[in-house]
């Protein structure tokens, strides 16, 4: 069997074993989550022995991919290979410059670049910390705004989200790799309806693309959904209800299963969305968030006419147990 080296150790690989698998099985400090090849915290550069395939460098930008780089949760090799951890150069240091709690589980974090960091609002960036644990976080921000702002939601254990909530404050460090994802607004065809719908803190790349579109002159109709189990799971109602308010062609419905409030809709996030459109065949969709719940509402947009094209979806993927 092919062997990974890494960091001068040798591992053998197993039948139909991922680089980053043999890794991890062996102990190796190698940062990941979703191991889906979706959230890009596994990259690794090879140096060395097979070339990455494509397979493995999917989602990755031009720089990355021609440098060499590759997702190790994605990478099968055929033959011998060496990795290490990505160039410095795909690493731009950070500071976190304003927190914030936009609701009891949902924090909103401003994190300012220290090195040029080029991004469309909407996009999802890898958060490193010191020790080398990555996660990825959408981007609400416009570059103008000169910071780039997420919304980290506390998921129990997690090991990333609870630090950003309860140690990371004011002045801390960590670094931002990317960015990367296609839910981004895209001039162009000003009047084309948009459909912004999301789960939980998948209104961070709604709320980006909603800004960017509007801060371009959109004219079409702009429906945002954001649905939640309960109100309690909603945030920035007040702002985005105002946002509606000041401009006539954005709607801002909030959804939730459960004990509804003035101007909420009761049902299933996909249910309501497909409903409230009607035929969806002209929308350019965006949808993030729960990855079920995005599958699900992209396949019913398909299914309901819309082009797969315009449907841009990022499913927030999770890792298993933390490292
Ligand atoms: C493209 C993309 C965009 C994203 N955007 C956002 C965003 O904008 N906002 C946001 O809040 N999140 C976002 N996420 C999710 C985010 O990347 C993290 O996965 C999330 O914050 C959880 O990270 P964590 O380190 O806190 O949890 P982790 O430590 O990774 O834990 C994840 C899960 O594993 C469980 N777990 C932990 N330890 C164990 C164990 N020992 N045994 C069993 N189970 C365990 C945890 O309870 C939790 O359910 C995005 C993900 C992707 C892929
Ligand atoms: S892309 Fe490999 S762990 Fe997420």
């Amino acid at each position: 069997m092919p062997e990974v080296r890494f960091r001068e150790q040798r591992y053998q690989l197993r039948d139909r074993e991922t680089v980053l698998e043999a890794l991890l099985r062996e102990g190796a400090a190698i940062p990941n989550s979703c191991r889906a090849g979706i959230c890009q915290s596994c990259l690794v550069k090879a140096v060395g022995g097979e070339r990455p395939p494509a397979a493995a460098q999917a989602g990755l930008s031009a720089q990355l991919a021609q440098t060499g780089h590759a997702l190790a949760c994605r990478w099968t090799p055929a033959a011998d290979v060496e990795v290490a951890l990505p160039d410095d150069a795909a690493v731009v240091r950070g500071v976190i410059r304003a927190a914030e709690d936009l609701s009891a589980t949902v924090k909103r974090i401003r994190v300012e670049a220290l090195d040029a960091f080029e991004f469309y609002a909407g996009q999802y960036a890898v958060v490193m910390r010191e020790d080398g644990l990555a996660r990825s976080y959408s981007i609400a921000s416009l570059p103008t705004d000169g910071f780039v702002e997420l919304h980290v939601r506390r998921i129990a254990g997690g090991a990333m989200s609870n630090w950003l909530h309860d140690e990371a404050g004011t002045g801390e460090a960590l670094a931002l790799r990317g960015p990367a994802g296609q839910c981004f607004y895209m001039p162009g065809n000003p009047q084309q309806p948009l459909l912004l719908c999301g789960t939980g803190t998948g209104l961070a790349p709604l709320v980006g693309v909603l800004r960017t579109a509007l801060a371009h002159g959109h004219t079409g109709p702009i429906w945002l959904f954001h649905g939640a189990l309960a109100p309690a799971g909603l945030y920035m109602e007040e702002e985005l209800a105002e946002l509606a308010r000041q401009h006539g062609h954005v709607q801002y419905q909030p959804v939730v299963l459960q004990d509804p409030q003035q101007g909420m809709m009761q049902g299933a996030l996909d249910d309501v969305v497909l409903r409230e459109v009607g035929n969806p065949k002209a929308w350019r969709s965006y949808v993030c968030g729960d990855p079920a719940l995005v599958n699900k509402i992209r396949k019913r947009l398909f299914l309901a006419g819309a082009a797969s094209r315009e449907i841009f979806a990022d499913a927030f993927v999770m890792g298993g147990p933390a490292n």
